[in-house]
């Protein structure tokens, strides 16, 4: 079978979980790597686990020349750089045939517009990885379901929350860099998966127009003095000074264009769960019928008492986020399926191997940043914000939250 000659951007943690899933994948394999850290560990690591080639290039331009594809999986605050260079390369002769960028596609509605120009200048397809609409339980649910879904009309409350106890690397916490809070960070996964349950069936995945958006964002846990400390000795972050919220909650209200039906999608994430480690939580609710989806469900428990806990090494074997090493455990065998990571993969090399965008393109990961956007909005003005409103609109188009400008103790210590 042919495969799509992967070039990585960026050797950092979801790079690596992105190879566990290439594990799985007969249609894409790893031809290089070029990232500011890491890429020598990187490429260790593609090549134990035999997913491709994986050479090491000192440049994009050189990494776009030896690939079919590149993915970028930098920090958020490294997109447009990234991607101007990436564009050079094309323009300069490079045959590539798409970009993936993962989530959040951008910091800012002006920033995921500019991502998606970019493309556009050299015609290239994009994919925009969310992981969690490609979860085989999501999609599987929609199978099942599709039968009274035709028969009762679609599902009209979607429910979609992750939270895990903080992220791992310093710049997710700096709201400058990162681009805002937890809102920014989980809330477009739980946003987007929301929408895309509510799609009725058959429909493209920005068929339903958001109409208004509700949010509160909170800091509940990382802002009380001890665990300030901690973050401020831990990540070099300080938020007495720059805070972001751990806590978010809202409510996006969907209009069918056809029917006029009024759905709603529900988002609650935070990074304040100290629990097993990372939890999803997804439910839709239609008139008759209910899925359900939990992470943290498996068919595989361990117990590690006290006296043998001291052997246990590495907590994150068990779960993504996992911060304990005994007790009762979830164990999940195959996160890197379970997440959808396997999932988008192949339906990005399937899409850019027939020369078409993906499932999911960089124009639906613009409207995900419009809505985010829009949470933060409501949470600055403390009221619901009209998205059907073109002074809305306009404004959205430069909007840059106080949380991301730094100014987040104006919203959150208030
Ligand atoms: N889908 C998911 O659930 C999920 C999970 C984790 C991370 N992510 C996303 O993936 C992206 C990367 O996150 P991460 O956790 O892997 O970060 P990370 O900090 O672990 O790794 C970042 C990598 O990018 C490299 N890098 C930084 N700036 C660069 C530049 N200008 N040019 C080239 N390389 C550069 C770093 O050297 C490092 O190798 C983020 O946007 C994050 O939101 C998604």
């Amino acid at each position: 079978m042919e495969t799509l000659k992967l070039g990585f951007i960026g050797a950092g943690f979801i790079a690596k979980f992105q190879v566990r899933a290439m594990t799985q994948l007969n249609n894409a394999e790893i031809a290089g790597v070029y990232a500011k850290e890491w890429s020598d560990d990187f490429q260790k690591y593609a090549l134990h686990h035999g997913v491709g080639e994986c050479k090491v290039y000192n440049s994009i331009k050189e990494l776009c020349n030896n690939c079919d594809a590149v993915a970028i999986y930098v920090p958020n605050y490294a997109r447009i750089e990234v991607m101007e260079e990436i564009v050079d390369a094309v323009k300069a002769g490079a045959g590539l045939k798409g970009v993936i960028c993962d989530k959040p596609l951008a910091r800012t509605v002006a920033e995921a517009q500019r991502l998606v120009d970019l493309a556009d200048e050299v015609h290239l397809n994009t994919s925009y990885h969310e992981n969690q609409i490609h979860m085989k339980s999501i999609q599987n649910a929609l199978i099942q379901l599709e039968p009274v879904q035709r028969t009762m009309g679609p599902i009209a409350l979607a429910r979609s929350s992750e939270e895990h106890s903080g992220p791992h690397e310093p710049w997710f916490w700096d709201p400058t860099r990162q681009g805002g809070g937890v809102l920014a960070d989980m809330g477009c996964h739980s946003i987007a998966v929301s929408q895309y349950v509510l799609t009725p069936i058959g429909k493209p995945v920005s068929f339903l127009e958001p109409v208004s958006v509700s949010c509160d964002i909170s800091l509940l846990k990382w802002g009380k003095p001890d665990f300030r400390k901690k973050l401020m000795d831990k990540m070099g972050v300080d938020y007495n000074k720059m805070p972001a919220e751990d806590f978010c909650t809202g409510v996006i209200t969907f209009r069918n264009p056809d029917t006029g039906q009024i759905v709603k999608g529900q988002f609650s994430n935070s990074w304040m769960y100290d629990k097993l480690g990372l939890r999803l939580l997804m439910e839709g609710l239609g008139p008759g019928y209910t899925f359900e989806v939990n992470s943290l469900r498996s068919s595989l428990e361990v117990f590690i008492a006290d006296e043998a806990a001291e052997s246990v090494s590495n907590a994150e074997a068990a779960l993504e986020k996992a911060t304990a090493t005994r007790g009762l455990m979830t164990i999940q065998p195959n996160e890197a399926d379970l997440y959808g990571y396997v999932d988008e993969t192949r339906d990005t090399a399937r899409a850019f191997m027939n020369n078409k965008k993906a499932l999911l393109d960089w124009e639906f990961g613009l409207e995900v940043t419009k809505m985010v956007q829009a949470g933060y909005m409501a949470a600055e003005r403390k009221k619901t914000i009209d998205l059907t409103d073109p002074d809305v609109q306009k404004v959205l188009k430069n909007f840059q939250s106080l949380v991301a400008q730094g100014r987040g103790s104006e919203i959150l210590f208030g």
